[in-house]
């Protein structure tokens, strides 16, 4: 099918990528130049695993093509929009990228388009979407409106895109229903070659689920307000655990052992962070406010995550004494790993309070560096972690990269000034950490040996 993807973004690339490797003719439109350029000349803008490849190879089999907001409207049957919804300073998802397209789809298309939502948007957007195509259409338009939300997790986008759980499409009309289901049928039947796997896992419990257009929305901001409540609820957990001398870890493996419960997203540490749940949390709290609900569980979850990081910082302040003078190498800064995506990444935060207490800080990331040089241009970026780590006062582990899981912690302890770990994310080995001689600090009253396994720290 002829499809369109307007926003080139870490869903609207993987979106577009995945829609070809699984056979579709796919126009991606981008209205950010340098991106675009970027796009045309075969360089990525972000960081995604597998990615490139799938948009390389894409590309050369003539199955992708990058180019304008126009172009794309002009070009594709579905339309899938997947811009920005950036909060507003009220929390209100700030819609206007979407009210934008939609104008020009209106006055641009004619004959038949489904117009898919897939950027995370309130509830009944979908409902203005329709009313205002309908509105400013001056050339014909004939048109459906979905919403299909999208669950990816950046750092395994592709595998997520390719091999989900689940398929939401919210619809109003049987029209919209088949396109849906002819544009997913391969990843439904599992049907295409995977660039991930060389034996895919079996996905026999995929479910495609068909709603109207409203609970489609619904859907999605409740469910990451759901996991952001989990991930609220068990750093509640940790403290607790802190104050009466218990384990976490043991704590959340224990309640993780329900099925009812599951493992998933109970690892303690620095709060959600990312472009997702802090404003999708803000979003659906402004939802409800404005439907007459009484959802005031979502401000204290949103309130418990907005103090994790001061929680941190006083750890630090701690186990430092005084802070200003001191040097601090930070190893992370993506909001989590296998991604460079650094908005409302906690180390963000926490390189910005520590400068502000006139700390040094050294900063190591796999990925993230570039970006986050944009954000905090007063740290010193270092070539690896050993580099960061040089004459520090304390080492700060604030995304779990695999790769700081396996450092060599006999070199590390050589190089700094004291041999202290903070662990934000409870995710360092914690016998070989102390058998080199760090002190080791984690999230939660951790002790010796029990630890959160890598398998069951979310990400
Ligand atoms: N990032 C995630 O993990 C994730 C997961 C699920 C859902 N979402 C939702 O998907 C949406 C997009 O998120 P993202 O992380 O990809 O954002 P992003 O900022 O990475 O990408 C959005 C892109 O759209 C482009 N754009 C804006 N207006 C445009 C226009 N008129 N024409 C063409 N391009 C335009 C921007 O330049 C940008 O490149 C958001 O609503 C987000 O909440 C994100």
């Amino acid at each position: 099918m002829k499809i369109s993807v307007i926003g080139a973004g870490y869903v609207g690339l993987t979106t577009a990528g995945c829609l070809a490797q699984i056979g579709h003719d796919v126009f991606c439109s981008e209205n950010d130049k340098d991106k675009l350029a970027k796009l045309q000349a075969g360089v990525m803008p972000l960081f995604e695993p597998h990615l490139e490849g799938i948009i390389a190879s894409a590309k050369e089999a003539g199955r992708l093509t990058f180019g304008s907001t126009d172009e794309g409207i002009d070009r594709g049957k579905a339309i899938f929009i997947c811009v920005g919804t950036p909060p507003l300073g009220n929390g209100d998802a700030d819609l206007s990228a979407i009210e934008g397209i939609a104008r020009v789809i209106a006055k641009r298309a004619s004959g038949y388009r489904l117009v898919i939502e897939k950027s995370t948007v309130p509830v009944q957007t979908g409902a203005q979407l329709r009313k205002h195509l309908g509105v400013h259409s001056t050339n014909g338009l004939d048109c459906d409106v979905a919403c299909n939300p999208e669950f990816l997790r950046e750092g395994s986008g592709v595998e997520d895109f390719l091999h989900p759980d689940r398929i939401v499409v919210g619809v109003d009309s049987p029209r919209a229903a088949t396109l849906l289901q002819e544009i997913y049928q391969p990843i439904i039947d599992q049907t295409f070659a995977c660039p991930v796997h060389s034996d895919c896992p079996s996905r026999n419990t995929l479910r495609f689920l068909v709603t109207d257009t409203t609970s489609s929305e619904l859907i999605k901001h409740a469910s990451n307000s759901f996991l952001a409540t989990k991930i609220s609820f068990i750093n509640m957990v940790a403290d607790l655990c802190e104050a009466v001398g218990a384990d976490v870890a043991k704590v959340a493996e224990g309640m993780g052992l329900d099925p009812r419960i599951g493992p998933a997203f109970l690892s303690p540490g620095l709060g959600f962070g990312g472009f997702c749940l802090p404003k999708d949390v803000q979003a659906f709290i402004r939802i409800a406010e404005k439907s007459g609900c009484d959802f005031s569980l979502l401000k204290e979850v949103e309130r418990i995550n907005q103090r994790r990081i001061e929680h941190f910082i006083e750890i630090v302040r701690r186990e430092l004494w005084v802070l200003r003078g001191r040097k601090i190498a930070m190893l992370g800064l993506a909001f989590k790993p296998n991604t460079d995506d650094v908005r409302f990444a906690p180390a963000i935060a926490i390189a910005k309070l520590l400068l502000a207490e006139g700390v040094e800080v050294r900063a190591y990331d796999p990925e993230a560096m570039e970006k986050a040089k944009v954000l905090l241009p007063a740290i010193t970026y270092c070539d690896n972690a050993y580099e960061a780590a040089e004459g520090a006062d304390a080492v700060l582990l604030l995304t779990e990269w695999e790769e700081f899981r396996k450092m060599d912690w006999g070199r590390l302890a050589t190089l700094v000034e004291r041999p202290l770990i903070i662990d934000g994310r409870n995710a360092l080995p914690l016998e070989n950490v102390t058998r080199n001689g760090f002190e080791y600090v984690g999230i939660g009253g951790l002790s010796a040996p029990s630890r959160l396994e890598p398998a069951m720290i979310p990400v």
